[in-house]
């Protein structure tokens, strides 16, 4: 089956729950970091391998920004999108996001950008379809993303 040239952010959109139980936490009751992280290292390669439909690495975690906490019996939504591509790279924008089921207080815990790599069944570098946004969140995040490149 031949690849489409591009794809919407929206086919590639992924959304991960978990709930934050007493062996993810830490002394203070809140989530280990590390476990954050593997979240979005998790939530970019399955948003990655979705708009390239091909076998994906991490090639860097280029930024992580730790916003608040979250404690222990929280529900942690992990959003990915594809903000951009290269030839074989892909720019994902992970979103973390914390929600108290007995307030239902929803505020952000984490943002982050990670660069995925498709590679082929030699473990070479493969090209990836372009990508273009659909809806307001999503050109939001394209700026961002040019916004951070053009630091
Ligand atoms: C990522 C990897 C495939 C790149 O290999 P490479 O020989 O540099 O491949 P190429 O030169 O063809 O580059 C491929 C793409 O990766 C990008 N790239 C390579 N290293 C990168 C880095 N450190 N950060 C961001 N992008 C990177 C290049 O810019 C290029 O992007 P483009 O095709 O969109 O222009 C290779 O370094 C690798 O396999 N790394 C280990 C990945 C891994 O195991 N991750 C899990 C860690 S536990």
């Amino acid at each position: 089956m031949s690849k489409p040239t591009s794809r919407a952010m929206g086919h590639s959109h992924t959304l991960q729950t978990h709930l934050v139980s007493p062996q993810d936490t830490n002394h203070l009751n809140t989530i280990f970091g590390g476990n954050i992280l593997a979240y979005i290292d998790e939530a970019a390669a399955i948003c990655a391998m979705r708009h390239s439909s091909e076998i994906v690495v991490t090639a860097s975690v280029d930024s992580v920004d730790f916003h608040a906490s979250v404690q222990k019996g929280e529900i942690v939504n992990v959003e990915a999108w594809v903000a951009s591509t290269g030839r074989s790279s892909m720019l994902i924008y992970v979103h973390v996001s914390v929600e108290n089921p007995l307030t239902q207080e929803v505020k952000t815990t984490t943002t982050s950008f990670v660069t995925m790599v498709a590679i082929d069944q030699s473990g070479k570098s493969t090209p990836v379809p372009s990508v273009y946004p659909e809806t307001q969140t999503e050109r939001d995040i394209v700026m961002l993303a040019e916004e951070r490149t053009s630091r």
